[in-house]
């Protein structure tokens, strides 16, 4: 298995980000009906997806994109903030061990450019491979969080796993 590298996103990946928009499904269990596929491409001609508050970077696996990771600012009071990170691997990329290792990349990227303290990252009780894509990436579960979304016609409980800056670190 090659390892993953993240990298900027780039015109050339905007076909691919339009698909998670429109095609249902294929953003795995996130799928909350159909989105403004066009926001892509005002959000790219913006800031290239690299905001002050959140980003985006492209899982780049032997010269090819196989899917994206994200991260948000988030605070829980004052001036405590943290970042909650998120992934879609294409259907063709999934379970050959690329999205624990982009998960592992990501905190070190977040890790060494901000002074952020926490990174947290939620899933859904039946997603086993991205709850065991965080623990190998070096979170830990924190708990339940009822009816955290409404998602496939119903209010469904979450799972919160975080990272600290202290916590042990991950060889990818
Ligand atoms: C969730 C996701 C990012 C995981 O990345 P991945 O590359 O498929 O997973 P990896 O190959 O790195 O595997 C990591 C661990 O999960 C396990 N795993 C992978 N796919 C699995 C599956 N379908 N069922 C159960 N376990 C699975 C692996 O065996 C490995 O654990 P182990 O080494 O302890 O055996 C990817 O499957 C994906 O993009 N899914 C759709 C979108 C999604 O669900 N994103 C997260 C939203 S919260």
């Amino acid at each position: 298995m090659t390892a993953p590298a993240l990298r900027p996103v780039t015109e050339d990946d905007l076909p691919m980000l339009r698909r998670f928009a429109v095609e249902p499904g294929l953003i795995g269990n996130d799928w909350l009906g159909f989105r403004d596929a066009g926001a892509q491409d005002r959000r790219f001609a913006l800031d290239g997806y690299l905001g002050t508050d959140n980003g985006r970077l492209i899982v780049q696996v032997r010269n090819q994109a196989t899917g994206f990771v994200t991260w948000s600012a988030h605070s829980y009071g004052g001036s405590a903030g943290f970042w909650e990170i998120g992934i879609v691997l294409l259907p063709e990329w999934r379970g050959q061990g690329i999205g624990w290792r982009a998960q592992a990349l990501l905190c070190d990227y977040l890790f060494l450019h901000t002074p952020a303290q926490r990174i947290q990252a939620g899933t859904q009780p039946e997603n086993v491979a991205e709850q065991r894509s965080l623990v190998k990436a070096g979170f830990l579960l924190e708990g339940t969080i009822r009816a955290a979304e409404f998602r496939a016609g119903q209010w469904r409980d979450g799972l919160l796993y975080s990272r600290l800056r202290t916590d042990p670190s991950v060889a990818v």
